[in-house]
């Protein structure tokens, strides 16, 4: 490639971009964490994340507009990573927003000088797309210089953009650099868009005019709105005149090091070539993943983290490397990007720990997963393997199902996926189950019996008795008129200060007073309306529904499970303070005589940890 333009690093992109826009009087927001703070969206996979409020008009800036390098994950093509050296997981999108302060001319114009001025890309390799019905865009390119047969006009699925199912989004234009015509598929209809290498995607810029209501509801936003995103490591590659993305400076040296721990050049092999590129992109996100406080799970953002870190192991064995590696290039991926995240290095520590904790205990189990695999691929003529046989590679080999769903695909085969969501579902809810306390359950859970009563009134902040009355008593679940001595009921109350068992605390006991008995209450819990329902023993006496009553907690058991409460709130600041942020609450139990506290964490603690927990 002949390279007519000057070469850049790409810290040299990052601050010429945004210094060019800060100068424009666009204020410089430093990248948001890869977990966003919206429920919506599993990990950050766009610069304009952090705006969405701006967007929704939700907040306002006082400046035009702002600017950011954002860290980006994107995996919805995790299986095609690797095979091209067109995509990565992990990037960092350079981008400028403005919500209403901003023309889409103007922001059409800032782009085109920072483009070919500043970057000096030189207009005759520039091509640029616009949504079909968008003739505004189309002429503003125009007016700037760009010929006809540079411009293209795409349809929704290319020039259409959404962060996600529900949010902001709009018609965009892209802009893409022509890498010559040696690297193309050499199809006539090869242009813009075309899956080959010869056209690169730099740019994007969105003009955010709908918000989603996530039916394709699309409500016109109250200012047309500017996003734009680009690739730095794209636009890297086109700078330094590589054809893919894993030889840019910042990345290359990450793909040297495992090239050197597996002793297998790049460029050696195909395959080896797509192992490499592989472990190059995931454990860059993967270290990324983990500085901004992900922990593999099996379930959303720490699943993704777990299956790339598996991907990886798995691509490390097909190289030959017979050891846990990955926490070893860990190294590099910082030393490459500390300057701009200084992050990694703060916890590089703690991302080392976590990915040789998993790499070690997916490398316990590999080689008997894959004999396990390849007995039963060597035993059957079958195209897909049984959901039982993929859900024990999963259960006891962790093969996370995408794992074992990619290897079969390289030999043709597929898996009984909807067989193995439902013993993994089964699984889950006997897990669960079985954490329950059933017998609790079974007592409040019959919504039926309690239907049509009003939701109860809760004294227990701020009193430890009450006068109030019974509003419903059931007994050998039905509902009961009256109950007597010995009866063994289920009652509620107009208004209660019993606290019902909820987020791990348990329910109060006590006992209920009225004219003519004595009630003992011996535990509370809530159902899905929001009545109150005491578990609760007639000790003496006759009760029936309507009758005043006054109900008392048991003070000192409440006391005591209070106490424990605040007990389970410390214990969490310890073990944040001592093993790290990422510590979140699994679940726990807090009663009279003790609180278990159960947290994530990705390994046993030591004797040191749980002293210094101790401790504090
Ligand atoms: N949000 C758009 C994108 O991610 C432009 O920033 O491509």
């Amino acid at each position: 490639m002949s390279a007519d333009y000057p070469s850049m690093t790409t810290a040299e992109i990052r601050s010429k971009f945004l210094n060019f826009f800060e100068e424009r009087g666009l204020k410089l927001y430093p990248s948001s964490s890869l977990v966003p703070d919206d429920p919506s969206l599993l990990l950050a996979n766009a610069g304009m994340n952090q705006f969405k409020e701006y967007y929704q008009g939700k907040k306002t800036m006082k400046e035009i507009g702002a600017i950011s390098c954002q860290k980006c994950v994107r995996t919805n093509d995790i299986d095609c990573i690797g095979e091209d050296g067109r995509h990565l997981s992990f990037f960092e999108m350079l981008g400028d927003f403005s919500f209403g302060g901003v023309s889409k001319q103007q922001a059409c114009a800032w782009a085109f000088e920072l483009i070919t001025k500043e970057f000096k890309l030189p207009l005759d390799r520039l091509y640029f797309t616009v949504f079909t019905e968008d003739d505004e865009t189309h002429d503003v390119w125009r007016s700037l210089g760009v010929a006809e047969d540079h411009i293209s006009r795409l349809g929704e699925d290319d020039n259409f953009w959404a962060a996600g199912p529900t949010g902001p989004c709009g018609p965009c234009s892209e802009i893409y650099f022509d890498m010559g015509e040696e690297v193309g598929c050499g199809s006539p209809d090869c242009k813009p868009g075309c899956d080959c290498d010869r056209f690169v995607e730099v740019w994007n810029l969105v003009f955010t005019q709908f918000e989603n209501d996530g039916h394709n509801n699309y409500t016109p936003l109250d200012h047309p709105n500017i996003d734009t995103g680009m690739g730095l490591e794209r636009l890297a590659c086109v700078m330094q005149g590589v054809d893919n993305l894993f030889l840019v400076d910042t990345v290359q040296n990450i793909m040297r090091h495992i090239s050197r721990i597996a002793g297998v050049e790049y460029g050696a092999g195909e395959k080896s070539d797509i192992s490499l590129r592989v472990i190059t992109d995931h454990i860059r996100s993967t270290s990324f993943m983990i500085s901004d406080g992900v922990m593999p799970s099996n379930e959303g953002r720490g699943y993704v983290l777990r299956r790339l870190l598996r991907r990886a192991a798995r691509h490390g064995r097909l190289l030959g490397i017979n050891r846990p590696f990955l926490s070893e290039v860990v190294d590099t991926v910082i030393q490459e990007n500390e300057k701009a995240y200084p992050e990694l290095r703060e916890k590089s520590a703690m991302i080392k720990k976590v990915i040789s904790f998993e790499e070690e205990s997916f490398y316990k189990t590999i080689d008997k997963g894959f004999a396990l695999l390849n007995g039963i691929l060597d035993r059957t003529d079958a195209t897909i393997l049984s959901g039982e046989d993929a859900f024990l590679l999963s259960d006891t080999f962790g093969f996370p199902i995408d794992l074992t769903k990619e290897i079969l695909a390289e030999k043709g085969m597929a898996v009984d996926e909807e067989r193995f969501r439902a013993l993994a579902l089964k699984q889950r809810e006997t897990a669960r189950a079985s954490r329950k306390n059933a017998g609790a359950d079974a007592w409040a859970g019959d919504a039926d019996v309690l239907e049509g009563l009003e939701k109860t009134a809760f004294a227990g902040y701020t009193k430890l008795s009450t006068e109030t009355a019974v509003t419903a008593l059931v007994k050998d679940g039905a509902r009961a008129e009256s109950a007597e001595a010995g009866d063994e009921i289920v009652l509620t109350l107009a208004e209660t200060p019993f606290y019902a068992e909820s987020g791990g605390q348990i329910g109060d006991s006590g006992v209920i007073r009225t004219d003519s008995c004595t009630i003992r209450v011996l535990d509370t819990t809530k159902n899905a309306s929001g009545v109150y329902v005491h578990k609760a023993v007639v000790e003496e006496g006759f009760v029936r529904e309507g009758d005043a009553a006054e109900a008392s907690v048991d003070a000192e058991r409440r006391f005591a499970i209070m106490r424990n409460h605040t007990a389970a709130h410390l214990l969490q600041a310890a073990l944040r303070t001592v093993l790290g942020d990422h510590v979140e609450q699994a679940g726990q139990l807090v009663n009279e005589q003790a609180v278990r506290f159960d947290f994530t964490h990705f390994s046993a603690l030591t004797d040191e940890e749980l002293l210094a927990v101790e401790r504090l």
